[in-house]
């Protein structure tokens, strides 16, 4: 029996993005299109079953070798460190990590400064490299409230656009950061199924280089 390749794709619109590159690179499953609710897709001819799983936890996916392959945002990977190998930028998903504030805040350096953030190691990592004692809030979104409400003095948050850090009267005040998604792939599945995830690596990679 032929070895079959398990993707985990975020789901969402990336995801399915995502899933274009892989059939262009010969991986198609044509039924992923025609149902949105089931969540696992397989193609045994084309030796590959795909599986939707929330973007956050696509690494956890591939550390523990459920997934042999998938696609994560470098937040992510950055936030948890998983034991992965990181294959390939796959130049979408593109946004960028950053403290933003009230437009009227001022960095007091005698005050502990209050964070609130969804990604507390990057932010304590940040911090720490600057030599900045902090307070770490930790949220699980609408992190935007936090300054408006006086829980925090800033935030540390990805920004895409922009707008809903202008909606809420926001302002970026500083980068940590640039992100993108990129192709992880598990340890030992990369040395087991090496033939089919090189050939992943060499179609997307081919794909992206046209993009540029
Ligand atoms: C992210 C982030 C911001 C927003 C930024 O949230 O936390 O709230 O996107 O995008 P923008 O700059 O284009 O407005 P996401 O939608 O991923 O959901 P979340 O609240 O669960 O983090």
């Amino acid at each position: 029996m032929k070895k079959m390749l398990n993707v985990a794709l975020p789901k969402g619109r990336l995801g399915e993005k995502v899933y274009d590159m892989f059939e262009k690179a010969g991986f198609e499953c044509p039924s992923i299109k025609e149902n949105n609710r089931k969540l696992i897709f397989e193609n045994e001819e084309a030796g590959v079953r795909y599986f939707w799983v929330k973007p956050s936890d696509v690494a956890i996916y591939v550390e523990r070798g459920a997934a042999d392959v998938g696609v994560a945002g470098k937040d992510i990977l950055l936030e948890y460190k998983p034991d992965v190998y990181e294959l390939l930028d796959l130049d979408i998903g593109k946004c960028r990590m950053a403290v933003a504030a009230k437009k009227d805040f001022r960095d007091d350096n005698q005050r502990t400064l209050r964070v609130a953030t969804k990604f507390t190691n990057i932010a304590s990592q940040y911090y720490l490299s600057k030599g900045r004692d902090i307070d770490i809030i930790h949220l699980n979104g609408s992190i935007e409230i936090a300054p408006i409400l006086d829980l925090s003095d800033v935030i540390v948050d990805i920004v895409e656009t922009g707008t809903t850090l202008k909606e809420n009267n926001l302002e970026v005040f500083e980068t940590i950061v640039p992100i993108s998604a990129r192709l992880i792939a598990n340890k030992t599945s990369f040395r087991f199924k090496s033939e089919s995830i090189e050939k992943i690596v060499s179609e997307i990679a081919a794909q992206t280089e046209v993009k540029k």
